[in-house]
Order: structure tokens, then C-alpha cells, then sequence
């Protein structure tokens, strides 16, 4: 029982632009390797995964802030800038397109972070800017990032 539980729990934290990929993992391990993957499940979880990860955790929670009527203040900016040079599951991806589509994601985030009147439009835009390069790069997210969204 135990034990079913932990598998539970470690399938609901592999994500993957294809969604099949994540159906069905039994095994349970997670390391960590020195080439900066980390292998969660047998399956190794990149630089730019782990990035991508951590902003949609923290997307969460700036929705739920602004949902609750707060002002949100946030200095991510820095950080997000490294999906422009984090090594990725399939390299091939980060290609030219991809570059553009990070900039204007950059872009967007950083007026974002300036905005503290009418956040949400500021947040719903940014998020605009996720879902166009996922529609094309990595599909398997899209559900999840639509979910944040925020309505008027
Ligand atoms: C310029 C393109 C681009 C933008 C912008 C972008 N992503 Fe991604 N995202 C990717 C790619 C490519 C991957 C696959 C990374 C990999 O496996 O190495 C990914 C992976 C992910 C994942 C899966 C991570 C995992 O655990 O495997 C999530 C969740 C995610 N992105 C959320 C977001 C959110 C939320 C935003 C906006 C705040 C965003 N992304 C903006 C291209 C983008």
C-alpha cells in the first residue's frame, strides 16, 4: 500500500511534450547525474525541463495569488532568461524559432513583472507567449498551462 503510493506520486511528477510517454511507468527511482540531467522514473529530466517545471510551479502560485485578489511582485526574470541556453531532452528543438518565440516569451514576462496595475491581462499575455512555443515544441503541457489562465 505504501509503496503503490510512492509510485503514485513520482508518475504524477514526470511530464513530458508527449503525454503517452508518462502512462504506465512502474519504476521508481530518482538521481541525479553529473551532466545536469536528472533521471526521475528511468526517464532523464533535462536543464530546461527542470527549468520549465519550476516556472510553471511558480506560475501556480502567482495565479493563485492574483485569483485571491493580491499584487503580485515577482524577480524571476533572470532566471527564465537560461530557457535560452538550457540543455534540452531533444537539442534539436532549440532552434531558431525557438529562440524567437523565448525572446518574445522574455519580453512579455519582463512587462509582466513591471505591471502592478491590471496583472491579470499582464499574466494572461506572458502565458500567451508559453502556450505558442508549446503548441509547436511540446505539446504534452499545453492542458495544464491553459489551466492557468486567469478570468476576468
Ligand atoms: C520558447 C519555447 C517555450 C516557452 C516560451 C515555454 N516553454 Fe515550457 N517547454 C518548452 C520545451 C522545448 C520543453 C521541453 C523541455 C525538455 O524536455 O528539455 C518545455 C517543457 C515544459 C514543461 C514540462 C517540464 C517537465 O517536467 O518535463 C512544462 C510544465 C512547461 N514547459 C511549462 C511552461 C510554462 C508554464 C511556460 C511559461 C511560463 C513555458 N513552459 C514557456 C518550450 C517552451
Amino acid at each position: 500500500m505504501k509503496k503503490s503510493l510512492f509510485c503514485l506520486i513520482i508518475v504524477a511528477l514526470i511530464w513530458s511534450c508527449n503525454e503517452a510517454v508518462d502512462e504506465g511507468s512502474t519504476a521508481n527511482n530518482t538521481e541525479s547525474t553529473e551532466n545536469g540531467m536528472t533521471v526521475i522514473n528511468g526517464v532523464e529530466r533535462s536543464e530546461l525541463a527542470l527549468l520549465m517545471r519550476k516556472m510553471y510551479d511558480e506560475m501556480k502560485l502567482v495565479k493563485d495569488s492574483i485569483d485571491r485578489g493580491q499584487i503580485v511582485k515577482t524577480d524571476f526574470l533572470e532566471e527564465f532568461e537560461r530557457i535560452q541556453t538550457a540543455h534540452a531532452t531533444e537539442p534539436e528543438k532549440i532552434d531558431d524559432t525557438y529562440q524567437a518565440m523565448a525572446g518574445a516569451f522574455l519580453d512579455n514576462y519582463a512587462l509582466f513583472e513591471q505591471t502592478s496595475e491590471n496583472q491579470a491581462e499582464a499574466f494572461n499575455i506572458m502565458l500567451q507567449n508559453c502556450l505558442v512555443c508549446h503548441q509547436q515544441k511540446c505539446p504534452g503541457p499545453v492542458k495544464a498551462i491553459n489551466k492557468l489562465k486567469i478570468k476576468p
